[in-house]
């Protein structure tokens, strides 16, 4: 039978602000996936990246499941209790609606979620960020799949040569297109490099077996305001015809510059961390991305190994925070602040109603 690896991902409320996760929150999770998981899961594992809670769940019921869904949501809501009684930032900020229709996707939530036949040895990664957005996993996921200078693989592995193919979403008019790579990287990069719309949902091998899936999801206008953009995360098989491990992390080796940061509304450069470094703070950030490794054995989660607590990503560290004081100094100037168009808050419909008679 196959497996099933689902993450799902809300932010149910900061400690301090939109920091981190209260350990009370990581508990309460925890208690809840036991108690309800039992019979539905064949493992789990509850962490967290900056203010986001994710739940890492292995399973035989597939994708889009309502019963996981439906774990996930009810796990959401008892630490939403334990988040307002801690009267945290932004408590149960991510459950847009007031009752469970049997699917999370377009709820505040994130998703993501494959299922596939379980390898002799099947190594995966959990890639997770907090302050971006989805768009953020274009560059890395080109580089792991489409770009031999990341991906020796790509030039000397059998398994791997003919390629991949990447499923794109147009994250505003809510269409999907496949490009087959490599013949289709020219065109392909025309989109992923408008990384604040598009934004890579799935990629695939040649076979048409699934090698990468992110919580990209369509945005939905839902209490008046967008969502569906958030703090994303990413499921990356690794080895055997798929990148290998290193080669899935070493994108992350050149911190490039990604959309969220203070008040979702500043580039700044994606900063590779362990868990115990997975509190932004600075301007709250930089944005950070923790990857959690795992070898599946029989449907458990063995693991997680911290990738990033490697030292060698010690200089893509440095580099990022360098970065950081480069940008920090253009304060409220673009490109430090998003284009007016991409923020998440803004005053401009207010000031320009208060200065209008002023513009001749
Ligand atoms: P080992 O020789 O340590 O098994 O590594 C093989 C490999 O392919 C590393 O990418
Ligand atoms: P989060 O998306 O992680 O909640 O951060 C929002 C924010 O405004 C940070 O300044
Ligand atoms: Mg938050
Ligand atoms: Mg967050
Ligand atoms: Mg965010």
């Amino acid at each position: 039978p196959k497996i099933t690896l689902t993450v799902i991902k809300a932010d149910i409320g900061g400690y301090v602000g939109h920091c981190s996760v209260h350990p009370e929150l990581i508990e309460e999770a925890k208690k809840v996936m036991e108690e309800k998981g039992k019979g539905l899961l064949e493992d789990y594992v509850v962490t967290n990246v900056g203010d986001d809670i994710n739940l890492i769940m292995t399973h035989r019921k597939g994708v889009d499941s309502p019963d996981i869904h439906k774990l996930a949501w009810d796990t959401f809501l008892s630490c939403t209790q334990v988040a307002k009684r801690l009267k945290l930032y932004g408590a149960g900020q991510d459950l847009l609606s007031d009752s469970f229709s049997g699917n999370i996707k377009g709820m505040g939530p994130g998703v993501a979620e494959m299922e596939f036949e379980e390898r002799p040895s099947e190594p995966v990664i959990v890639f997770m960020a907090d302050k971006t957005e989805p768009g953020a996993w274009n560059l890395p996921l080109y580089r792991m799949f489409a770009d031999p200078f990341n991906t020796i693989g790509l030039v000397i592995d059998p398994k791997m040569h003919d390629g991949f193919k990447f499923e794109v979403l147009d994250t505003i008019e809510n269409k999907k297109v496949v490009f087959s790579c490599p013949e289709e990287i020219y065109d392909m990069l025309v989109f992923l490099g408008a990384s604040n719309r598009f934004a890579v949902k799935a990629v695939y091998n040649k076979k048409g077996e699934p090698a990468a899936v992110s919580s990209t999801q369509r945005m939905n206008l839902m209490a008046g305001r967008y969502v569906g953009k958030d703090d994303p995360v990413l499921i990356v098989r690794c080895q055997n015809g798929f990148p290998a491990v290193g080669e899935a992390l070493e994108p992350f080796a050149n911190p490039h510059l990604v959309a969220g940061w203070m008040r979702g509304s500043h580039f700044g450069p994606l900063m590779p961390v362990s868990c115990k470094d997975a509190t932004p703070s600075r301007f709250d950030g930089p944005p950070r991305v923790v990857a959690l490794g795992f070898q599946l054995a029989e449907g458990k989660l063995v693991g997680p190994q911290d990738m990033f607590a490697d030292v060698a990503f010690d200089k893509a560290r440095q580099k990022a925070l360098k970065i950081a004081d480069y940008l920090r100094q253009l304060g409220p100037f673009e490109p430090h602040r998003l284009p007016l168009d991409e923020m998440e808050y803004t005053t401009m419909p207010q000031v320009m109603e208060k200065l209008k008679e002023r513009f001749e």
